[in-house]
């Protein structure tokens, strides 16, 4: 089992790996394309077809970029499309969450305390929240609600919200802010793979084969793409949170995730304007810096910690081991100075990385964390600040490995 941990735990940073490249490689193609689009001026000359075209130097060459909005007149055989780096994305951040947090369940996903859920529940709500968010998505969009642009945007963000507040209400905090993370991304996924790219090989197929395309492919893609668009920014903040406890381990937590959604919209405002050479609107920075100083402020809120806390199976069994009296001994005297409700370490104002190493629930619960952290690896304590002994590391290890 101990080779287990270690195995998993780089596995885990190779799939990590793999979701930040192919992540940067969609969100880059994606962020180029909205700017491109956006910079497109008619200028003399253009072929008949043609609706707009851009000069842009990069890496020694200069690209001469013409975009036709249906269709040039013949349709090159060979035509570059860009639909993997949205698929290799979600792919590898499925598998990530799959690693980290079923695998993981019991230390990352399920809190006793929020709902008592055994671990294939918790995987199935995972799984079903993602298929549901898809399915609400689309018909929402689809609907005569979807019409107006507008009406479209506020139910959606009707359906963030609540989505954002109903995981607090069954995962843990650093579970639910992932979870909608994903819930976006998948959605955003899903646009490409079940809308945007289909829509674009009806287009394609209609051209090679003489007949005109409908234009409603067109506008309905446009739509998908300008949400993926808005959506970009909130699922970065979404995916990065759980390394901020103040983030996701607050009261609010689902309250400063709905916020984060409208930052994302004013940012890319700013950007979309200033891309499409329509001025410069500074407001948007003034109201994201009004947003983000509401987040700080809701994330003061401490998060309610019960004084019993209910121990998982895993856990239960890192607290039956015969070590674990003396593991406690060590740890309390080593690690809570810092890993504390209320540090006693000077200049530390809450517990880093919000894991609590205090009562026994705590230290069985953080039983693999302590084990990497600090008993094969030398990471925990920082800087051996506390002056850990080499046996008490040896304890430690001896004390995982025997469960
Ligand atoms: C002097 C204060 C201090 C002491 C003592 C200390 N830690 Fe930490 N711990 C930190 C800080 C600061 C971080 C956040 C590090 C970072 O930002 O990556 C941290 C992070 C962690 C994490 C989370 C790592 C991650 O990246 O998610 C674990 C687990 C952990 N400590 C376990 C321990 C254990 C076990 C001990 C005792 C053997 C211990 N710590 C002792 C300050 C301390």
């Amino acid at each position: 089992m101990y080779e287990y941990a270690v195995l998993m735990a780089w596995v885990e940073f190779a799939v990590r790996w793999v979701h930040v490249i192919t992540a940067i490689a969609w969100i880059g193609s994606s962020f180029y394309f909205i700017a491109l689009d956006l910079g497109l001026r008619k200028a003399a000359g253009m072929p008949d077809k043609a609706s707009g075209e851009e000069w842009q130097v990069h890496g020694g060459g200069f690209y001469h970029i013409q975009k036709y909005m249906v269709a040039p007149d013949r349709l090159p055989d060979d035509l570059t499309w860009f639909k993997w780096e949205s698929y290799a994305t979600w792919l590898s951040g499925f598998a990530l969450m799959a690693v980290v947090y079923y695998l993981g369940a019991e230390f990352y996903l399920i809190d006793l305390n929020v709902m008592e859920l055994a671990i294939w529940q918790a995987v199935l709500i995972s799984v079903a929240s993602l298929v549901f968010g898809w399915i609400a998505y689309d018909l929402i969009c689809k609907s005569p609600l979807g019409r107006d642009n507008t009406r479209l945007m506020i139910l959606l963000y009707a359906l963030l919200v609540v989505m954002a507040w109903g995981y607090t209400q069954v995962f843990t905090g650093r579970a639910a802010l992932l979870h909608l993370g994903a819930f976006t991304a998948t959605i955003m996924s899903a646009n490409v793979f079940m809308v945007i790219i289909p829509n674009q090989k009806i287009v394609v197929a209609d051209l090679k084969a003489g007949r005109v395309p409908d234009a409603k492919y067109g506008v309905i893609a446009k739509q998908r793409s300008t949400h993926n668009n808005y959506l970009t920014l909130p699922v970065l903040f979404l995916m990065l949170s759980n390394h901020y406890p103040l983030a996701f381990a607050s009261e609010y937590n689902w309250l400063i995730a709905a916020l984060v959604f409208l930052m994302g919209v004013t940012i890319r405002h700013f950007f979309n304007t200033m891309h499409a050479k329509r001025g410069m609107p500074w407001w948007t920075w003034g109201a994201t810096a009004a947003i983000f100083a509401a987040i700080v402020a809701l994330s003061m809120a401490p998060m309610f910690r019960e004084e019993e806390q209910a121990m998982t199976p895993a856990a239960q069994r890192f607290a039956a081991a015969p070590q674990f009296e003396e593991v406690v001994g060590i740890v309390q005297g080593r690690c809570a100075m810092c890993h504390a409700e209320d540090p006693a370490w000077d200049g530390l104002h809450w517990a880093p990385k919000a894991v609590h190493l205090e009562t026994d629930a705590d230290i069985a619960h953080h039983a693999r964390e302590i084990y990497l952290q600090a008993g094969i690896s030398h990471a925990m304590p920082p800087g051996n600040l506390s002056w850990m002994e080499a046996e008490e590391r040896a304890l430690l290890v001896a004390w995982f490995r025997s469960n």
